[in-house]
């Protein structure tokens, strides 16, 4: 039976780093002040075209209900968390949201992308400030460094609103487009994105200034001198600028690792409108680890109201790439601690019985299931990468006692059945 294409299997030893990447993301927006939300896998598939743009509804696996209406599965959940945030008028604010679900795109499978997929998202809603910009960068930023990844990776900043304005400032009358070709700059040949923004530029080295800090991301330390030498490009953004500053500056208290200004990051959802940003490997392999951005007119396209956003996304796919190549993709031991294994004198009630006492004192204890040799059984909790193996045969029986054998060391220790359970809680503990 064949797996269906783009879709994954998660055997224990992959399930366990990513449980670890997931566990690192829940504590560091526990941390951060954020609370849990969930939501259906399901959408009207209407809401993508209206609030994500085409290219994310074309993308989306959609099929009708009994009544025809069209259901998508979600391809992101950005237009999912602010229909819930309007429905429910009365959360104060300012909120801080996150959230980790399965996500469905009917993209071609490569490197990195999938059909399905995890995706941690966080958000904050209220605050239009720098402030909570740096809030949710840090927030990716903690995750990536806790899990092996720090200096390893870079996160690159812009703003819609100065791409915007650098467009304006240059005459172009259709910047929407011009913001599409720069959010696929990066999928095709230079000279071939160079023709096509040129064509909805004026001639001149205006343009051609602008082009060049599209191809070199930049360090806030050379902001000023940047701007000091590109002719009218940055007349009236000033305010946005030292906003952009003030973020990158509150994100490098956090963290170690690098983050600066990329004008060629513009994202590709339509909703953005001020900050966005992305993380990538450092070597720029692969395509982004996460991207997100503020998004302050999406709730004002479902009430009426507006609610300042910003957040970001994070799939599973990137970073385990990342993490492999870095040497970070690793298990590490199975958290079973004991296995109790049995002489065949020894009835198996007996035996539950003593798992059971374990257990119920919550360690992890597994046992043979199908009444082998001890001698197999010893390899068997070996296998089972278990810590210690518990013995129990007729001679312990006969003094109340087990014998417990490090599986590492090799060395063995009796110990009385009635102080057993301290004495194995301190063990496993010690692990
Ligand atoms: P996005 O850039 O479409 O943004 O996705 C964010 C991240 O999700 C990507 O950087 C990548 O890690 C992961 N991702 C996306 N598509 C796939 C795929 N086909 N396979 C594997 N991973 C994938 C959003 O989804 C926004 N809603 C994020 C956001 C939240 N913005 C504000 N708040």
């Amino acid at each position: 039976m064949e797996r269906v294409k783009g879709f994954r299997d998660f055997y224990p030893d992959d399930m366990a780093v990513r449980e670890k990447i997931f566990g690192e993301c829940e504590r560091w927006s526990r941390i951060f002040g954020f609370r849990k939300i969930d939501f259906p896998s399901v959408e009207y598939r209407e809401i993508y075209k209206i609030k994500s743009g085409e290219e994310l509804a074309q993308q989306s696996f959609s099929f009708n209900d009994k009544n025809g209406r069209e259901i998508a599965l979600l391809p992101e959940a950005t237009p999912t968390v602010v229909r819930m945030l309007t429905a429910r008028k009365d959360l104060p604010r300012p909120l801080k949201w996150y959230s980790i679900a399965k996500f469905w795109r009917y993209e071609e499978p490569q490197a990195g992308r999938f059909r399905e997929f995890y995706q941690l998202n966080a958000d904050i809603f209220g605050p239009d400030s720098a402030e909570s910009d740096a809030e949710v960068i840090m927030l990716a930023m903690k995750i990536l460094d806790s899990v092996g990844l720090e200096t390893r990776y870079q996160i690159r900043i812009n703003s819609r609103e100065i791409m915007q304005g650098m467009l304006e400032n240059l005459g172009c009358t259709n910047t929407g487009r011009a913001l599409h070709i720069i959010d696929g700059m990066h999928k095709q040949e230079l000279d071939r994105f160079r023709n096509e923004i040129l064509e909805l530029l004026p001639l001149g080295d205006d343009s051609r200034t602008f082009l060049g800090l599209l191809e070199t991301p930049i360090e806030i330390e050379q902001v000023e001198s940047i701007i000091g030498s590109s002719g009218k490009l940055f007349n009236g953004l000033e305010e946005r600028i030292g906003r952009l500053i003030q973020t990158v500056k509150l994100c490098k208290k956090s963290s170690r690792s690098s983050i600066g200004i990329d004008f060629s990051v513009v994202r590709g959802l339509a909703y953005y409108t001020g900050v966005v940003f992305e993380a990538f490997d450092v070597d720029g392999e692969y395509r982004a680890i996460l991207g997100g951005g503020r998004y302050d007119r999406l709730a004002s396209s479902f009430t009426g109201d507006a609610i300042p956003a910003v957040g970001f996304g994070m799939g599973d796919a990137v970073i385990e790439l990342v993490m492999k190549k870095y040497g970070e993709w690793s298990p590490g031991r199975s958290s079973t601690a004991f296995y109790l294994c049995r002489s065949a004198d020894i009835t198996i009630e007996e035996t539950v019985d003593l798992v059971s006492k374990l257990r119920d004192n919550g360690m992890e204890c597994i046992y043979d299931l199908s009444s082998r040799s001890l001698a197999s059984q010893l390899k068997d909790a070996s296998k089972n990468n278990c810590s210690f193996a518990i013995i129990l045969g007729l001679n312990e029986r006969k003094t109340g006692t087990l014998s417990v054998k490090n599986l590492t060391t090799g060395v063995q220790e009796s110990v009385s059945i009635s102080n057993s359970i301290d004495y194995l809680r301190n063990l496993r503990n010690a692990v």
